[in-house]
């Protein structure tokens, strides 16, 4: 971090604060121009400002990246979200998250270009915050349009190896040839691993034995879907030499296997989310645990123990929320059997206070660490940084000014999603965001939301694989 020293005159100074980057924690003052990081200082020098914070007693964060959001997710061409990108992005700023990266999912024997043009037309001037999109593919008609995508800014391509039934899936060849030709023109794939035959399988036998209560959705997805789904695509990206970057882990053994990889100098990162750290499979069997169903499902306390110190010791990269949001029509009131209930919970307003909260109020990770998880890292490996998740001179004015004694229960109430629910509902954290800002602009402050709430712009992301991450 540049510390720089003399008069200056600067849109928004942000005084007393202590600011927090991927390195380290340092007392000082951060002036803005023109939307940009524009001064960082010690004392009281001479300066003078249109407008002051004073952040005593705060830390000042880079933005939050949540490199994996559904706002208003489409199925089969459908919208079947309850939020909305208006709605979602507000309270994900609300949330200190300043950057979401959604996905534009190709239609199977349509154009992804195609898709990709109509996610743009559907976010475009409805976002509050800055956002990106992710291409999924999913099936191998118009692989030609990739170099045209990384064009326009998508460097990162997702596949499925499940949800056949919803025509997502790609078959292990298509895998291989769609990582080729991924690798060749310098993007990356970012994989959602499960095994589908294996889920079908359990799920056929459990529905025909009648077994259709929530905790059944996470025995229809054993611990082995995961692994093996996982273990093949690593094998692919070994051979085809793609970086692959492994979607909410959610267990140990595929923890281990990312660890695995990585000490091989694979290229290879991945992520997990606050649900299955926070949240176990017990959550199934509460009176609404219909409502916590999503894919792949909430584990063990052993699975939740070996990703929080895969996370510690940096095999895992990234925390992301996956965030998709239902409300309890939506997910059918708990009347549905589980492999009828959409899946998906919503998360990207929580993620910063409950990871604050679990990870660094505990002590087993630092502030540094945090924002390496959930800012530096997923700007750097999406390409984005230092422009975003730094606290450079010159990069974005993207920041959390962050109350780290402040005590919050969680409640839909104090949120501002579009949902009547919570899964951590009665959740009570210390730490909590107070001011948002963007590029310079306060978005939320103090629990109202006072900026724009079209102002956000989408982000071509820089095609700068291959680098590792
Ligand atoms: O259960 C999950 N992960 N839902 C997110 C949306 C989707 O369909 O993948
Ligand atoms: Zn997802």
């Amino acid at each position: 971090m540049l510390f720089l020293v003399g008069d200056f005159q600067v849109d928004l100074l942000i005084k007393n604060g202590t600011l927090v980057d991927n390195a380290g924690l340092y007392p000082g003052n951060l002036g803005i121009v023109d939307g940009k990081i524009a001064i960082i200082f010690h004392g009281d020098k001479g300066y003078s400002a249109d407008k002051v914070i004073d952040a005593t007693g705060k830390l000042i964060f880079p933005g939050i990246i949540d490199s994996h959001v559904h706002f208003q997710l489409q199925d089969l061409g459908k919208i079947i979200s309850t939020d909305s990108f208006a709605s979602g992005s507000k309270a994900a700023a609300f949330g200190g998250v300043t950057t979401f990266i959604d996905f534009a999912d190709q239609t199977r024997g349509e154009s992804p270009l195609k898709g990709f043009q109509n996610r743009r037309q559907t976010a475009d001037g409805h976002v509050a915050i800055d956002y990106s999109l992710h291409v999924s593919k999913t099936d191998l008609e118009y692989l030609d349009e990739i170099p045209t995508l990384i064009q326009e800014g998508v460097t990162s391509f997702k596949f499925f190896t499940t949800y056949s039934w919803r025509k997502l899936d790609l078959t292990d060849g298509q895998l291989v040839s769609f990582f080729q030709e991924v690798r060749k023109q310098r993007g990356f794939v970012v994989g959602h691993c499960e095994n589908d035959s294996m889920v079908q399988y359990y799920r056929n036998q459990l529905i025909s034995d009648n077994k259709t209560d929530p905790i059944f959705h996470a025995h229809s997805r054993p611990h082995l879907v995961e692994e093996e789904a996982m273990q093949r695509v690593i094998l692919f990206a070994r051979r085809t030499g793609v970086h692959l970057h492994l979607a909410h882990i959610t267990t140990k053994q595929g923890s281990d296997l990312l660890a695995q990889a990585k000490s091989e100098n694979l290229r290879i990162s991945g992520e997990t989310c606050p649900h299955y750290l926070l949240l176990n499979e017990k959550a199934y069997t509460s009176p609404e645990g219909y409502l916590n169903l999503m894919s792949p499902p909430l584990r063990h306390t052993k699975d939740q123990q070996a990703l929080i110190n895969h996370l510690r010791i940096a095999t895992i990269d990234q925390i992301v929320t996956d965030h998709c949001e239902f409300s309890r029509k939506s997910k059918g009131e708990g009347k549905l059997p589980f492999n009828k209930v959409l899946n998906g919970i919503p998360g990207i307003e929580t993620s910063l206070p409950l990871i604050h909260d679990l990870l660094v109020n505990s002590k087993k990770i630092t502030y540094p660490q945090l924002i390496q998880m959930m800012s530096s890292n997923p700007a750097k490996l999406f390409g984005l940084y230092p422009q975003k998740g730094s606290l450079q001179i010159g990069a974005d004015a993207d920041l959390v000014i962050f109350d780290p004694l402040m005590s919050q229960r969680i409640s839909p109430q104090i949120l501002h999603y579009e949902i009547d629910w919570n899964p951590y509902t009665n959740f009570q954290v210390t730490g909590w965001p107070i001011t948002t800002i963007l590029r310079g602009e306060i978005l939320c402050d103090n629990g109202k939301f006072v900026g724009q709430p079209n102002g956000g712009v989408f982000l071509k992301r820089e095609h700068l694989n291959y680098v590792k991450s």
